[in-house]
């Protein structure tokens, strides 16, 4: 039986009527349109349904619709401000960080959360950290290129 919940997401309460089983990536996308995040393996390897609950990193293809109440959600569609890129987005475009674009808000999402905790992180620690999201066309090479040019630019901005 479906139920109401209310969802935050990207500073927006969106009343919306859910199954049990739903998951929070088929809410995003079916129900509220935010289709920037992409569902990609849908099995938890893949990392391209990425989104930021309360700052930290998720898979929302593993998170059910309903345990995402309460928490404040950002997609890849709530990381620029007033027309403006997020300094992560900028530098992807800047420096080729991606090719055809699949993956890039589940990595854009991930390394906001990682550069959050760890502003300016070692190649090799990001290296480990990025793990989870895939990339079928870059290499990696431009994707840490492009995260790492944006620690410069971020300064105290997050
Ligand atoms: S779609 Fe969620 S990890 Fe691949
Ligand atoms: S840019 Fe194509 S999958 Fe990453």
């Amino acid at each position: 039986m479906k139920q109401a919940i209310a969802l935050e997401v990207n500073g927006d309460t969106y009343e919306v009527l859910v199954s049990p089983n739903q998951t929070l990536l088929e809410v995003l996308r079916e129900k509220l349109g935010l289709t920037g995040t992409k569902k990609g393996c849908d099995l938890g390897a893949c990392g391209a349904c990425t989104v930021l609950l309360d700052g930290a990193a998720y898979l929302s293809c593993l998170m059910l619709a309903v345990d995402a109440v309460g928490k404040k959600i950002v997609t890849i569609e709530g990381l620029s401000q007033g027309g403006e890129l997020h300094p992560l987005q900028k530098s992807f475009v800047e420096l080729g960080g991606l090719q055809c674009g699949f993956c890039t808000p589940g990595i854009i999402m991930t390394a906001k959360a990682v550069l959050d905790e760890e502003p300016q992180p070692t190649e090799e620690s990001l290296k480990k950290k990025m793990a989870g999201n895939l990339c079928r066309c870059t290499g990696y090479k431009k994707v840490l290129d492009s995260i790492m040019g944006a620690t410069a630019r971020m300064g105290g901005e997050r």
